[in-house]
């Protein structure tokens, strides 16, 4: 089989367009963006791992006056976030690669990101992104709720592949423990016959 990041990364590359158009009319981001941005100061510093195509995560966070710097693995997915949110900053890469300094960002979001992360790499990137935060620093992402990994030969009918990986939300809230993060919050968001987990955890000051 094909390295899944690629699978992931060729996947979104040939699919940004079709995603924004599958998933752009998404209300509920609303909410979790003016919660998180009530518990930030103004001009944060927010990552967003995962940042697709920059809408609406990166682009309602800097209308509200945060300093976002997103980062993902497509190409296609950058170029487009770049034109799209020119007020932030975007880093073509695989998150698990990426370093800020130690500290230095007051939020991480993760939408719908980390179930695309191979699961043997996901403690990795929840360590880095612990390591990113300054003390009381907020971590926000939506995460798998049952163990599942699988793919779809043609999503949303687009004919591409996509891959896809997570484990069941008690063993992700034991990894955010042992990366130091406190779970806050933990909210079911029903997609379908399934469903992810809203996750609110923030470093140990
Ligand atoms: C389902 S989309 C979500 C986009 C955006 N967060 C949102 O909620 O609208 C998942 C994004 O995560 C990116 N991604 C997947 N694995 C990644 C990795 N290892 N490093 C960086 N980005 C990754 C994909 O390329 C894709 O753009």
């Amino acid at each position: 089989m094909d390295d899944p990041k690629d699978l992931v990364r060729r996947g979104y590359d040939a699919l940004s367009l079709h995603y924004d158009a599958a998933f752009q009319g998404e209300t509920k981001y609303r909410r979790w963006l003016s919660d998180l941005s009530g518990e930030l100061a103004e001009s944060s510093r927010v990552a967003d791992v995962g940042c697709g195509s920059g809408i609406p995560v990166a682009r309602d966070l800097v209308k509200a006056g945060h300093h976002v710097t997103g980062i993902d693995i497509s190409e296609v997915q950058i170029q487009r976030a770049r034109e799209l949110v020119p007020s932030a900053e975007f880093i073509h890469a695989d998150a698990t690669t990426v370093d800020f300094p130690a500290g230095s960002i007051d939020a991480v979001v993760a939408f719908y990101s980390f179930i695309h992360v191979p699961l043997d790499e996901q403690f990795l990137l929840l360590q880095r992104i612990a390591s990113w935060l300054r003390p009381g620093g907020l971590f926000v992402a939506t995460m798998g709720h049952r163990e599942w990994t699988g793919t779809d030969d043609n999503w949303l009918g687009a004919g591409a592949t996509m891959w896809w990986s997570h484990a069941d939300i008690a063993t992700t809230r034991s990894w955010l423990t042992q990366a130091g993060l406190v779970v806050e919050s933990e909210e079911f968001v029903p997609e379908g016959d399934s469903g992810a987990v809203l996750l609110w955890a923030r470093l140990a000051e």
